[in-house]
């Protein structure tokens, strides 16, 4: 078996062609390693028959030597341009062109490549196959949710430290600060994505960044959504807080969200669909006096990439099965005063969920 395994079946199952990779979360998954998408254009083309050929910058051969690509590599230099090298890789492949149906990924690929590719392979007819390459990550293996957790425990310890910290008058930035220090601190290796760290009316922007001229203040809701990773493994959090004290309004507001984040946690399982659990969570929203304060579906595979298949959302068909990881993140959003997100990470098993996260979730007072 080679490292091209999980391609192979994506290309038995599908009846493509050929299947292109870029750097990303699926290139980092086949290949056990991870490399900038930049303005350097990188590419892997497996085809059905024949032997795989691959487009690298020279600069990245170091890293690319190592990783076991079983084919053809044409390497090329800044100073003489990528396009003789997608030149030579598509006369390697006279296979692929007049009619040859070549999957890309829709959510990766740029436009610069396919242009390129395009030229290179001419007649190919080239189609997103993003959702079905993507399906290769979309049951973890143990040693992926294995990371998860570790990602998942480091952060939640980095937030019980940060809210030790937290005094009133302090701005959201340095509150960002103290959060990433301590992320690092307890062994993270990277960031899920920038952290979000929202106070008062911020926080009523689902994906707020941390302003330096506000400094939170008694009643605000502070809204922290981040994660440190291991690995490549990320945990995705989010947790409310409020300011040293909270109107009986900003309480009922809290407890629906946590009453939703429940019924998520409480249906979920395998044998019944991402828009199962959805519309439960939303029930317990649409059902409430905060209705009108909804803005998104319940949550989002979680992996390689932050937001993956499945998507939790109604409408979406796709079963649970076990060994895939998804969010539930319900929230709600009063513009210019405040938003409350409570967001967990699950795993589905065999008898219901695990879920990863365990920080509390009571109404909690900080500063
Ligand atoms: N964090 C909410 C969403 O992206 O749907
Ligand atoms: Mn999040
Ligand atoms: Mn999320």
């Amino acid at each position: 078996m080679t490292i091209l395994a999980p391609i192979h079946a994506v290309l038995a199952r599908t009846g493509l062609d050929a299947v292109i990779l870029v750097p990303g979360a699926n290139f980092r998954r086949v290949f056990r390693k991870d490399f900038h998408q930049m303005e350097r254009p990188l590419e892997v083309i497996v085809p059905r028959d024949g032997t795989p050929v691959a487009i690298v910058p020279n600069l990245e051969m170091g890293s690319f030597a190592p990783i076991g690509f079983p084919g053809e590599v044409f390497d090329w230099r800044d100073e003489t341009g990528y396009m003789d090298a997608f030149m030579a890789a598509g006369a390697a492949l006279p296979q692929l062109r007049d009619g040859a149906r070549i999957g890309v990924e829709g959510q990766r690929m740029r436009v610069f490549d396919l242009l390129a590719l395009q030229k290179a392979l001419p007649g190919a007819v080239f189609v997103d196959a993003h959702a079905e390459i993507s399906a290769i990550r979309l049951h973890k293996l143990p040693e992926e949710i294995e990371l998860q957790r570790k990602a998942i425990r480091l952060s939640e310890a980095a937030l019980e430290d940060t809210l030790r910290e937290i005094r009133v008058g302090m701005s959201e930035t340095e509150i960002e600060s103290l959060l990433l220090r301590n992320l690092f601190a307890h062994g993270a290796d990277g960031l899920a994505f920038a952290p979000i760290v929202a106070a008062g009316d911020n926080a009523a922007k689902p994906h707020a960044h941390a302003r330096a001229d506000y400094r939170i203040k008694p009643g605000d809701a502070l809204l922290f959504d981040f994660g440190g990773s291991c690995q490549g493994y990320s945990a995705d959090i989010t947790r409310t807080f409020f300011v040293k004290e909270v109107s009986d309004f900003d309480r009922a507001f809290y407890e629906t969200v946590l009453a939703a984040n429940a019924k998520g946690r409480e249906v979920s399982r395998a044998g019944i669909t991402a828009s199962d659990v959805d519309d439960a969570v939303q029930k317990v929203l649409e059902t409430s006096q905060f209705a009108a304060f909804r803005r998104h579906k319940t949550g989002h595979g979680l992996g390689l990439d932050i937001h993956e298949a499945p998507q939790i959302m109604r409408g979406n068909r796709q079963l649970l099965e076990p060994g895939m990881v998804f969010t539930i993140e319900p929230g709600l959003y009063r513009d210019g005063e405040a938003g409350v997100r409570i967001e967990d990470d699950v795993v589905v098993t065999e008898s219901g969920i695990e879920c990863l996260t365990s920080f509390p979730r009571d109404l909690r007072l900080v500063g």
